[in-house]
């Protein structure tokens, strides 16, 4: 089948990726160059986020430069989180740099942040945005799922699958401490598929003895010998000023101080690992190439459409979008019947 004639409302589009990388946003980004030839619409490829736009970090990309990408890790446009960008001596400079390039619109890839970046740019000069959810953490409200999270969760369920086996094996107790920010999106799936003792996350502030202790007893009592807490990075006490709270600069060290805690309430000595990044390193997962291929189809079939101020999701098993200040007010929460689910599969043996 030859191509169609388009009628684009578009000539010449950016696309960058910003925040955390993701596995799967390089299928994003060979998504969007490859819809954007198919139509006829020229793609600049804009190096290191926000940061290499105000810098003029840019290059003409073709659809070679997105061959054999689908399958990688990481994203070839590098990834930045750019202070220079939240000022609006720094958005001028990145406007001037969209019309030095011919700029009509930009695909950004990322997470809240640097959708609402893109934001602040639409509102203070003429330039289409569209923004597509790229992240681990999975805590945009708007969507039911961000590029990035599958691969990740596989990644952490694989960890743990063998952290079982040596914690089983020597009759132990683990903490892993999963990542997530301030979400507990990740850590509840993650517990959820691996069969965790016990769950924590940011959203439902920890009470030691009733989150916990209680549930690693319970199930000791019913004959198990060896015990998976996994503790989202941006868990905390119901009573924030416990003095056993030394989380590290970076808010990581939650699975630290849940862990010291067992020790000092049951006498377990709990290893502990914290997985950090390497969930977000990896091969993205099927799900992930296929919904980042299908978003960023998407993203560029509403520019050039004429949309703007758009944030695409994936909602209910299907690709749309949404409006981005309407999305972005859109808070993230637990799923409730996730969460009851946790409830009814911890503790028990
Ligand atoms: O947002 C993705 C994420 O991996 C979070 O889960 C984590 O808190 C943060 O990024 C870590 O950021 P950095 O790569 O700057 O250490």
């Amino acid at each position: 089948m030859g191509k169609q004639e388009f009628s684009n409302q578009v000539k010449r589009i950016g696309v960058l990726t910003s925040g955390g990388d993701a596995p799967g946003m390089n299928a994003a980004v060979r998504a969007v160059v490859r819809t954007a030839f198919y139509r006829g619409i020229e793609v600049i490829g804009i190096r290191r986020g926000w940061q290499g736009l105000i810098n003029g970090d840019m290059f003409p990309m073709t659809t070679k430069d997105v061959s054999h990408i689908i399958n990688i890790g990481g994203t070839i446009l590098y990834t930045a989180r750019s202070e220079d960008f939240r000022t609006p001596e720094g958005r001028k400079k990145a406007y001037d740099k969209c019309r030095l390039f011919g700029l009509d619109g930009l695909v950004a890839i990322g997470g809240d942040g640097t959708f609402a970046g893109a934001l602040a740019l639409s509102t203070e000069y003429p330039i289409s945005v569209v923004g597509i959810p790229g992240t681990i953490d999975n805590d945009i409200g708007c969507t039911d799922y961000c590029i990035g999270y599958d691969t990740a969760a596989n990644t952490a369920i694989e960890a743990i699958d063998k952290l079982r086996d040596t914690g089983q094996s020597h009759e132990r107790c683990s903490v892993i401490e999963v990542m997530g920010h301030r979400a507990g999106n990740l850590a509840m799936y993650v517990g959820i598929g691996t069969g965790a003792t016990a769950v924590l996350t940011p959203e439902e502030p920890w009470d030691i003895e009733q989150d916990v202790i209680e549930k690693i007893r319970s199930a000791r009592i019913a004959g198990r010998t060896n015990f998976m807490i996994v503790v989202a990075e941006g868990a905390h006490p119901v009573d924030d000023t416990l003095e056993e709270f030394p989380v590290f600069a970076d808010g990581s060290g939650a699975g630290y101080q849940i862990g010291q805690l067992i020790r000092k309430h049951l006498g377990l000595v709990p290893r502990v690992t914290v997985l950090g990044h390497v969930q977000r390193g990896g091969n993205p997962t099927a799900r992930d190439r296929v919904n980042a291929t299908r978003m960023g189809h998407h993203a560029v079939t509403i520019l050039a459409e004429g949309k703007t101020n758009r944030i695409v999701v994936h909602k209910q098993g299907a690709v749309s979008d949404v409006d981005m200040i309407e999305g972005l007010q859109q808070k993230n929460k637990l799923s409730e019947n996730e969460s009851i689910v946790v409830k009814t599969m911890t503790g028990v043996y």
